[in-house]
């Protein structure tokens, strides 16, 4: 996935221009910003930096991390609101990002963790945050599905998709589509009673939660 994802950093921007979506990315626009208002963020897994600079208008700090330096070196050409830092950081290594965030944001990142490796993942993001940081994870619904259907189901039952690169290298990557009920369960223990939040829209699903303590 992450070969994947690196071949396809200089293109990776056409997927904002797909015309059914144009209604949801409004949306996403508008309410990520605004769960994150005021916040020192730790964006996982972000890329162009396409969300960095939309939370940018309404947060204090981001550190914008990714394993493809070639998506990251796009960040700092965006126009940004806050002081921004970019850091190559896996998103299963999350040690050295430092701690004490108070709000955390990942998109299109959930659905390639593997099932088994959720709660540790939960875990260590976690870990990385201040007690009451609100966390948001916003990811594709299963109409994806449509432009890219379902190759395959292993016995853990993680699904996945077949991509071809522009250059017509195909490569099998992993993609789960959770519903409500997956996400709210995994973050039961750590989340503050009450504060969790599920929309799912036609494209995307938004889950916001706020960390406990
Ligand atoms: C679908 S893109 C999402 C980018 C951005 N968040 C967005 O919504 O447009 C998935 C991103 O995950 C990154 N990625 C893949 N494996 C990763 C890992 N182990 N740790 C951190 N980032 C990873 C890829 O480089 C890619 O930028």
């Amino acid at each position: 996935m992450r070969a994947y994802y690196r071949e396809r950093a200089p293109v990776y921007d056409r997927v904002y221009a797909y015309p059914e979506r144009q209604d949801d990315l409004r949306w996403l626009e508008a309410a990520i910003p605004a769960a994150l208002a005021d916040r020192a963020v730790l964006e996982i897994a972000a890329g162009t930096g396409y969300w960095t600079q939309c939370i940018s208008l309404r947060a204090t700090s981001i550190c914008a991390t990714d394993t493809a330096l070639e998506a990251l070196r796009q960040v700092p050409a965006r126009p940004l609101a806050c002081p921004v830092e970019t850091r190559v950081a896996d998103a299963y290594g999350l040690n050295d990002v430092g701690g004490g965030f108070s709000g955390a944001f990942a998109r299109l990142w959930f659905s390639h963790i593997p099932i088994a490796r959720r709660a540790d993942w939960f875990r260590a993001l976690h870990a990385c945050l201040a007690p009451g940081a609100s966390v948001v994870i916003v990811d594709n619904s299963a109409a994806q599905c449509r432009r890219l259907p379902i190759a395959r189901t292993d016995q853990a039952g993680n699904t996945y998709q077949l991509r071809e690169t522009d250059a017509g290298k195909e490569y099998e990557v992993l993609k789960n589509f959770p519903v409500a009920s997956e996400l709210e369960a995994v973050v039961r223990q750590a989340a503050r009673p009450g504060s969790s939040r599920f929309v799912e829209l036609e494209h995307y699903w938004f889950f916001y939660y706020a960390l406990g303590g």
